[in-house]
């Protein structure tokens, strides 16, 4: 009796843990408020909106690509969307972007639509580019007149769930700028570039879902430690400033951010090194 109860207990102890198989990279986990809704690989390539779609500037693989995506709309069917909210996507590598809602539930096709491109294990996708892993299983595209106007960090991949937060600017007070800031000052601008192109990877002021490269402003604001031209240089060409195989700074060419903007986001920088966080 004692050996079957230890040999029972042995099997039971050698099985995955139930967490571990609900969490194993092949499920979209969706919460919309309250609710969660997880989507199976497979499921998803089964369904019946799920078709062929081309993407002629794909900004991961950096070419024309061609997927099998369902519109990211219907997975939030039957949903309400909290309102001031946005939807954060978190991939395996931690690379955490923000989607603002009206992009998200866009149908026009003059405009910039979501899809959820889905990896087949039957096709798997070519390994994107100086990396060994594909962007799959599942992987953010954009189609539509408007896919080239959004922006380069908001295509993500590798994504394991979206969940519907609070916009940045009331979530994280800490990233705010004076109030009494003009509304066209272009700090205020830097701010949102910032938030759409550097907060998917850094903190700033402990603000922020990332922790992919380090906080922008604590305990140093990189302003206070880069020349300035070095700076953008950096933002711009990384690799061009110093370089090591393991660097993971993206760079960030000028269809990404223009000179205008690398100074906008610089500008935003400098301006919040004076309001470190205690
Ligand atoms: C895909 C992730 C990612 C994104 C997006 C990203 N960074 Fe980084 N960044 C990193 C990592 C990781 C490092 C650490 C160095 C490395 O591994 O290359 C870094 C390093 C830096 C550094 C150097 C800090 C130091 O002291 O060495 C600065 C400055 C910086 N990033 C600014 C930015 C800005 C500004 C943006 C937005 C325009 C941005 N980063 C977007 C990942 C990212």
């Amino acid at each position: 009796m004692f050996k079957r109860l230890l040999s029972f207990l042995v099997l039971f102890a050698s099985l995955p843990p139930i967490a571990a198989l609900a969490d194993d990279g092949h499920q979209l986990r969706l919460t919309i408020g309250k609710e969660t809704r997880q989507f199976a690989q497979d499921a998803l390539l089964a369904r019946p909106d799920v078709k062929a779609v081309s993407v002629a500037q794909d900004i991961a693989y950096g070419k024309p690509m061609t997927f099998r995506a369902v519109p990211l709309v219907r997975l939030l069917d039957g949903l309400t969307l909290p309102p001031d909210n946005v939807l954060e996507t978190v991939a395996s590598d931690g690379f955490v972007a923000q989607l603002p809602l009206d992009l998200v539930v866009n149908t026009d096709p003059t405009k910039a639509v979501a899809y959820v491109a889905i990896e087949d294990p039957a096709k798997p996708w070519p390994a994107l580019p100086n990396k060994k892993i594909s962007a799959g299983p599942f992987y953010i595209v954009w189609l539509g007149d408007g896919a080239a106007s959004v922006r380069s960090e908001q295509w993500p991949y590798q994504v394991v769930s979206l969940t519907t937060q609070e916009a940045p600017a009331k979530r994280w007070p800490a990233l705010a700028v004076d109030a009494s800031l003009p509304a066209t000052d272009p700090v205020r601008a830097g701010q949102t570039l910032f938030v759409t192109q550097c907060m998917a990877c850094h903190k700033l002021n402990l603000a922020g879902s990332a922790d992919v490269g380090p906080d922008l402003n604590l305990p140093m604001n990189p302003t206070e430690y880069f020349q300035p031209a070095a700076l953008k240089r950096y933002l711009r060409d990384p690799a061009s400033v110093r370089h090591w195989p393991e660097q993971k700074m993206p760079s960030f060419d000028q269809a990404a951010l223009s000179d205008r903007e690398i100074d906008l986001i610089v500008r935003y920088l400098g301006y919040m090194a004076s309001r470190k966080v205690k």
